[in-house]
C-alpha cells in the first residue's frame, strides 16, 4: 500500500513542473487529502480549493461515484488498444459529450491532457484541409497572451513568453492576433464594450498572407492562465465571420471554460458562437483521471474520413491511452453527477454572489484591476520589485491562510467547484482579503 500521508524519505528527484523546485523543496507544501471544497495539507490544516485544483475538480473532491468507476473498470478491463480496436465505453462518453456540445460538434477525438487535445486539433485542422485539397493552408493563428498547453503546437499558436522563449521559434508560418487586454478595460465586470475590432486582425493576416495559406485560428474563449480576459463584446462572432468568409477552421479551446465555468456547457454556448472544434480537458474526468477531447464538426470529420479508402487509417493521429477504459469510466462518473447535481446551472446561480465578492476588492490599495465571468475570476496586484514576486509571497501566504489559489505572475486566479456554497465564496474571499490588505 502507498502511504499518502507518510513525507517522503526525499525531495530531491521529482523534478516539479512549473514550480519554483529550490524553495518548493526548502518549505514544501504537500497535500495529503481531500474532500468537497478542502484540501489536507501534511501538516493536517485545512485548505479551501478556490481554484478547483488546477481549474479541473468541478465536482468537488472526493467523489466516490468517480473512485468506484474507475475502480470497477480497471478489474473488468484494464486495457485495450484504441488503435484498430476499442471498448464501449469511448463510444458511450463521446455520445454523451457529442450531446453536450453545441452546433454539429459531434465527432471526438481523445487525448490524455489540454496540451494534447490542443496538438490534435491543430493536426485535424491541417489534415481537413489536406483532405480537401488545400494541403498549402499551413498558417496557424493564434493569440498573444494565450496559454495553450506545452506541446509545440500549442506553444507555436500561444503567446505567453515565459513559456516559449528558451524552446525556440515554433512552427513555422504561425501567426498571432492581438491580444484583448485593452488599458481602458479596468474593473469590468463580464464583456467589455470596446475591442471587438481586434478581431480583424484575422482579416489583415488574410489580406497580407492570403486566405488560402491559413487553415485555423485558436482561441481561449476566455484567456484563462494569463488571468481571465473575457472576450470584448462581438470579438467572437466577428472572428467567426472571417472564419467563414475565408474558410479558415475556428478552434475554440475550452480547456478551462468547458463544462460549466461560464455558466453554460461550454463558453461558445455563453458567448453564442459555435465553433468548428472546441478543446476540452479539466473538468471532464473532475481531475481523477488524465483525459483531453477534440469535438469536431460533422464536416470536419466527414471531409477527413471520405477522403480515404474504406479499409485504411483515415487520420495518422492518435495516442496509446487515447479513451482508455479508466478515463472513459470516469469521465461518464463525472457526466452522471454534473447531470443528477445540475452543477453548469449551479454555476449559473451562484456567478452573482462569486463575483459580487470577486469586485469587492476594488478598493483595496495593492489591487490594480480585476476581471471575472461565470465561476472564473482574476485579482490584479501591483508588482513589487519585479514581476511575480508579490505573486509568489501572496501564494504562500494564501496558503497559510488556508486557502489555495492560482497564480500568474502577480495575478491572483479564483475558479472554485461547481458545488460552492455561499459560505464557501465568504471563506475565500476572507481569506485572500485578509492576505492582500497587509500588502
Ligand atoms: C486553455 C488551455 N489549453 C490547454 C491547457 C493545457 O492542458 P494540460 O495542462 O492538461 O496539458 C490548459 C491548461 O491550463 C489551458 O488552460
Amino acid at each position: 500500500m502507498t502511504e499518502i500521508s507518510k513525507m517522503p524519505n526525499s525531495l530531491e528527484e521529482f523534478w516539479m513542473p512549473f514550480t519554483a523546485n529550490r524553495d518548493f523543496k526548502a518549505n514544501p507544501r504537500l497535500i495529503t487529502g481531500a474532500k468537497g471544497m478542502y484540501y489536507t495539507t501534511h501538516r493536517g490544516d485545512k485548505v479551501i480549493d478556490g481554484s478547483s485544483g488546477l481549474f479541473c475538480v468541478a465536482a468537488g473532491h472526493g467523489r466516490k461515484e468517480i473512485a468506484e468507476a474507475a475502480r470497477s473498470v480497471l478489474l473488468e478491463l484494464d486495457y485495450c488498444p484504441p488503435f484498430q480496436y476499442a471498448h464501449p465505453l469511448s463510444f458511450e462518453l463521446s455520445r454523451r459529450l457529442a450531446a453536450l456540445t453545441p452546433g454539429d460538434l459531434n465527432h471526438i477525438f481523445f487525448s490524455n491532457s489540454g496540451s494534447e487535445a490542443v496538438d490534435s486539433s491543430l493536426k485535424i485542422a491541417l489534415a481537413y484541409h489536406r483532405a480537401k485539397g488545400e494541403g498549402q493552408r499551413s498558417r496557424l493563428v493564434g493569440r498573444e497572451l494565450a496559454y495553450h498547453g506545452v506541446n509545440f503546437g500549442g506553444l507555436s499558436v500561444a503567446g505567453l513568453v515565459n513559456n516559449t522563449r528558451v524552446f525556440g521559434p515554433g512552427l513555422p508560418g504561425t501567426l498571432h492576433l492581438r491580444h484583448t487586454r485593452l488599458p481602458e478595460h479596468r474593473f469590468v465586470r463580464g464583456q467589455p464594450e470596446t475591442g471587438a475590432e481586434l478581431a480583424d486582425d484575422l482579416q489583415r493576416f488574410v489580406d497580407l498572407h492570403g486566405a488560402d495559406t491559413i487553415a485555423a485560428c485558436i482561441v481561449e474563449p476566455i484567456a484563462g492562465s494569463v488571468g481571465v480576459l473575457v472576450p470584448p463584446k462581438g470579438y467572437l462572432k466577428r472572428l467567426r465571420e472571417i472564419c467563414d468568409r475565408h474558410g479558415i477552421l475556428l478552434i475554440f479551446d475550452e480547456v478551462i471554460c468547458g463544462f460549466g465555468r461560464t455558466g453554460k456547457q461550454f463558453a461558445a454556448d455563453s458567448f453564442g458562437v459555435v465553433p468548428d472544434m472546441i478543446t476540452m480537458a479539466k473538468a471532464l474526468t473532475n481531475g481523477v483521471v488524465p483525459m483531453g477531447a477534440v469535438a469536431c464538426s460533422d464536416r470536419i470529420y466527414e471531409t477527413i474520413t471520405g477522403a480515404a479508402p474504406e479499409t485504411a487509417i483515415e487520420l495518422f493521429h492518435g495516442y496509446t491511452y487515447s479513451g482508455c477504459p479508466v478515463a472513459a469510466a470516469a469521465g461518464l462518473a463525472t457526466r452522471d453527477i454534473f447531470e443528477r447535481e445540475g452543477l453548469v446551472e449551479r454555476a449559473a446561480k451562484m456567478a452573482p454572489a462569486f463575483l459580487d465578492a470577486l469586485f469587492a476588492f476594488e478598493e483595496v490599495p495593492v489591487v490594480t484591476n480585476i476581471r471575472g465571468y461565470g465561476l472564473l475570476g482574476t485579482i490584479d496586484l501591483a508588482p513589487m520589485e519585479s514581476p511575480g514576486v508579490r505573486g509568489y509571497a501572496v501564494l504562500q501566504q494564501l496558503y497559510d491562510a488556508g486557502v489555495m489559489v492560482k497564480m500568474t505572475g502577480d495575478s491572483i486566479l479564483v475558479s472554485p467547484p461547481l458545488i460552492l456554497e455561499e459560505s464557501h465564496i465568504e471563506e475565500i474571499f476572507g481569506k485572500i482579503r485578509g492576505v492582500i490588505e497587509s500588502h
